[in-house]
């Protein structure tokens, strides 16, 4: 068994992000920029914000976050996004999810030029994706990609198993992997909680991929000898022997599921430590093509 090691294949590709943006800086031109928009204090989106601008700062891009007020106005925020649509120096927008129920998240995403939609998020890019066009990836899956094409994993022809269909996982990596493309061309079921027999699907499942949000869900019965497994779940569970109280874990029985899988992503330290990585490669993506057509 391998593990697929997200915080060194991410590691990799921040470096190569880093040195393609010290190459930019040194014809003269300046940095790739990313503004994160913050709506409350909501204390998990601060951590993956604070996260998000230190890791820009490493790789040596620009990075402002727009901290705001829970009680903002849709139209006020709205107003935010479009300006940043037209500021020069951001090439990214991200809005951090999720926003406070008052706010319409559809229209707030809508409104963002989809020229800087480095979340992948807006219906233009999500269209992109599904006719095979070039698009701003959603994170997640872009990352599950990712490192599955770094280890070499072939994918054309597997029978993919996705469970989970949510819009920023289990439908793009679907969709992702259905592609006529290098590093896809699979065969691929999605399953959701309305399957009758889970096990049935994720026991013929060259490629076992979970988003399901729920911790230890997919046992060593449901998976096949040699499988590659795929777990993106980011579950609490409690522990008293930890300092805070809990540790994280998978959607995946990892203990028991791992000693029968030709490959498998850890949790912590698999996908979720590509999902940054993933961001800061859009955001180069789209400095890339609004400089270029200057
Ligand atoms: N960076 C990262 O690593 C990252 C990013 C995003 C999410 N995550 C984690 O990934 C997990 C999934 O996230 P999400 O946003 O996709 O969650 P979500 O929106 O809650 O979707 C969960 C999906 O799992 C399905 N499901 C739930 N129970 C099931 C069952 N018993 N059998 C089969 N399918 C079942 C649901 O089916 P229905 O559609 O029928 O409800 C739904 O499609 C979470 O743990 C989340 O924290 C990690």
């Amino acid at each position: 068994m391998i593990l697929l090691d997200g915080n060194k294949t991410a590691a990799e590709i921040k470096n190569e992000i880093a040195q393609k943006v010290a190459r930019i800086r040194e014809e003269g031109k300046k940095s790739p920029g990313l503004v994160t928009i913050l709506v409350g204090d909501n204390p998990a989106s601060q951590v993956y914000v604070n996260k998000k601008n230190k890791t820009c700062a490493e790789l040596g891009m620009i990075s402002k976050t727009e901290k705001l007020d829970a009680g903002i106005s849709e139209d006020e925020l709205l107003k935010l996004v479009r300006y940043y649509n037209d500021a020069a120096e951001y090439h990214g927008i991200l809005v951090q999810l999720p926003l406070p129920a008052h706010i319409d998240e559809d229209k707030v995403i809508e409104a963002i030029n989809p020229a800087k939609d480095v979340d992948g998020f807006h219906p233009v890019s999500v269209g992109n994706l599904v006719i095979g066009k070039e698009a701003f990836l959603p994170c997640t899956p872009f990352g599950i990609l990712e490192l599955l094409k770094r280890y070499n994993i072939e994918t054309k022809g597997k029978h993919v198993v996705v469970v989970g269909r949510s819009n920023i996982v289990g439908k793009p990596v679907a969709n992702l992997l259905l592609q006529k493309k290098e590093g896809a061309n699979a065969v691929v079921t999605v399953c959701h909680s309305a399957a009758p027999d889970l096990k049935k699907f994720t026991l013929s499942a060259d490629i076992l991929i979970a988003a399901i949000g729920r911790a230890n869900y997919v046992t060593a019965d449901m998976v096949k000898d040699g499988a590659v497994v795929i777990d993106v779940g980011i579950n609490r569970v409690e522990d008293h022997s930890a300092a805070k109280g809990y540790r994280i874990v998978g959607d995946v029985d990892f203990e028991n599921v791992a000693p029968k899988c030709s490959y498998i992503t850890p949790v912590p330290g698999g996908v979720g430590a590509m999902t940054i990585a993933m961001l800061m490669q859009n955001t180069l993506s789209a400095y890339i093509k609004i400089e270029e057509k200057k």
